[in-house]
């Protein structure tokens, strides 16, 4: 297939050395091995390990979010690796365990490409304040970005390894150093084996080099990560080194202890609670921005919406009410509708006197409203009640 910005030649025909061309090449060395990341557009919600989000403005901009505004979550370091010394292990539960370079990837493979929505569970974190706070960054809505990635299909580089019959999942291995109550591990992720197995070209699963047609950024991954389209973020593992085949979901810690939708702590609650992997319909205001003064008797709003991930839900609907909820003027899409990406929307709502909040709320095609109150969890995951943005009356 042709890559609308890099053509098949640029990044196959010169074999791996396209990619490592495009690594080492314009974009500069240090600025891809730089621990920082490109973060100019970024609000730094934690300085180490790094985790900013654009502010909520940038996001309506485009519907592909350029690299400099894309959230950067991070639990640990960001791993500098050598690509032409790295390697991807795949083992388990396949008929033929392998590593393979980056180079042999790249030739070996076809190469595939997607556009997919990445977006944090923790993404609104903040707003479960108003019920009662919870640990953790504290994103506002800017958790979230639509790119499109390039790669290989996780599918093609199993159906090599031989998947054997008792295969339920698929593990992902980061390279990152992670230190959490003096003890040290490493990122994981898994997902189910059909989701793994899926090769349509919206909902292959990716192991992705490139984001937006550049070789993934230091803070993106480089050189290697997962895309799993409709899941959240944590499954879609950067810095990725080992693929392991197996029966039952990662051990990892983000797998078996955190990214789990869970009252309270209770270590039996959590064990027998299944990971989350779809992310929840969802939507936001981005513009105008909180506290804004409103002249006039009208405002135009801007946002983003979001279905849950599952396969062949899309966004039917997205409401703005100035009055909180009483009354609801329907939102225009204004980009591109595809499966497991975001939409941005625009809509033209009347103000009153009294207006002192703009709200929203999106409906799927499944008829799934998007609820007004988030049901509390104490890891502060998958916030997705109205968004509601305060305004001032000039
Ligand atoms: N992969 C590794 N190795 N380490 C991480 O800390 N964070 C995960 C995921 N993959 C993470 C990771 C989380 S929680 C999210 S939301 C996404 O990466 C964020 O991807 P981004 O930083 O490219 O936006």
């Amino acid at each position: 297939m042709t890559h609308p910005q890099l053509s098949r030649r640029d990044v196959l025909g010169r074999g791996a050395l396209g990619i490592l061309a495009v690594a080492y090449g314009s974009g500069g060395r240090s600025r891809l091995w730089s621990a920082e990341p490109e973060n100019g557009d970024l609000i730094a919600r934690q300085a180490t390990p790094f985790n900013a989000e654009p502010p909520l403005a940038k996001l309506v901009e485009k519907w592909m979010t350029p690299v400099n505004s894309f959230f950067v979550r991070s639990h640990g370091t960001v791993p500098e690796i050598d690509p032409k010394q790295f390697t991807l292990k795949v083992e388990g539960l396949v008929d033929k365990p392998l590593t393979i370079s980056l180079a042999e990837l790249i030739e070996r493979f076809p190469s595939a490409s997607t556009t997919a929505t990445l977006t944090c569970a923790g993404n609104r974190r903040s707003e479960f304040a108003a019920i009662k706070k919870v640990g953790g960054v504290q994103w506002d809505a800017g958790a979230i970005g639509n790119a499109e990635w390039l790669g290989v299909r996780l599918v093609d580089l199993l159906k090599h390894a031989g998947v054997k019959a008792e295969a339920r999942h698929v593990w992902f291995d980061g390279s990152d150093v992670i230190t959490e109550k003096n003890e040290t591990f490493s990122f994981g992720g898994s997902i189910p084996i059909e989701k793994a197995l899926v090769t349509t070209p919206t909902g292959a699963t990716l192991l992705a080099t490139q984001m937006n047609g550049q070789a993934l950024t230091a803070a993106h991954g480089f050189p290697l990560r997962t895309v799993v389209p409709g899941f959240i973020g944590a499954r879609s593992v950067k810095w990725l080194n080992k693929i392991t085949v197996s029966d039952r979901p990662s051990p990892n810690h983000y797998v078996a202890d955190v990214y789990k939708l869970v009252p309270e702590e209770n270590a039996e609650l959590i064990a027998k609670t299944s990971p989350i992997y779809e992310f929840m319909l969802n939507s936001a205001i981005c513009l105008p921005a909180s506290g804004a003064n409103l002249n006039g008797d009208r405002v135009n709003v801007k946002g983003f919406a979001l279905t849950n991930g599952t396969t062949g839900r899309s966004i039917k609907q997205i409401e703005v009410s100035a009055d909180g909820g009483q009354t609801w003027v329907p939102a225009k899409l204004t980009s591109p509708v595809r499966d497991f990406c975001w939409v941005l929307w625009s809509a033209d709502v009347p103000l009153t006197p009294k207006t002192e909040s703009l709200v929203v709320r999106a409906t799927d095609s499944s008829g799934e409203v998007q609820p007004q109150a988030s049901p509390w969890n104490y890891k502060g995951y998958q916030f997705n009640g109205w968004h509601k943005v305060s305004v001032k009356r000039a």
